[in-house]
């Protein structure tokens, strides 16, 4: 694909189906695990203008930030600590809709109001959380959840 990114309005879905097929070119085009993920963030965050986009790495007892964009964050986060440490210990996707009521939330970021975390699996393991931040309450729901498993899937 070429190196321009094509951006619409439209439904959450629309912006998801006219995203995805981008991301798999991507992927297509490149095998490399972490340029990958630089992409992915890049591009989801130019799509929907989140926050913060990005993913975190598990190395050994911790996860460690990888590519990202947006502000600068926490670095290592344990094993069930903070909505991403929750999200690898169940392996499962984890929706915030008021991170101030979520018990154990890491704000790296005042301006963070919700999140969505979404667990990265490669060949059967977790690798990574990809991690999403919104400024505004109640920005995800389960079509975001749908939509960043099949994105967090290409990457296995
Ligand atoms: N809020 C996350 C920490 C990562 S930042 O949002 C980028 C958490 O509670 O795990």
């Amino acid at each position: 694909m070429s190196e321009e990114l094509c951006i619409i309005k439209g439904s959450k879905l629309q912006q998801y189906k006219n995203l995805f097929p981008q991301l798999q070119a991507l992927k297509n085009s490149c095998d490399d695990l972490i340029a990958n993920m630089a992409n992915f963030s890049a591009a989801l965050r130019q799509q929907f203008q989140w926050f913060w986009v990005g993913f975190y790495l598990v190395k050994g007892s911790e996860l460690i930030v990888g590519p990202f964009q947006g502000p600068i964050a926490c670095m290592r986060i344990a094993n069930g600590q903070g909505v991403c440490g929750i999200c690898w210990e169940q392996e499962k996707p984890i929706i915030v809709s008021d991170v101030n009521q979520f018990d154990g939330h890491i704000a790296c970021n005042a301006d963070s109001k919700s999140e969505i975390v979404i667990p990265v699996f490669q060949s059967g393991r977790m690798i990574a959380v990809l991690d999403v931040d919104s400024d505004r309450l109640n920005a995800f729901d389960d079509t975001d959840a749908e939509w960043l498993m099949k994105i967090g899937a290409l990457l296995s």
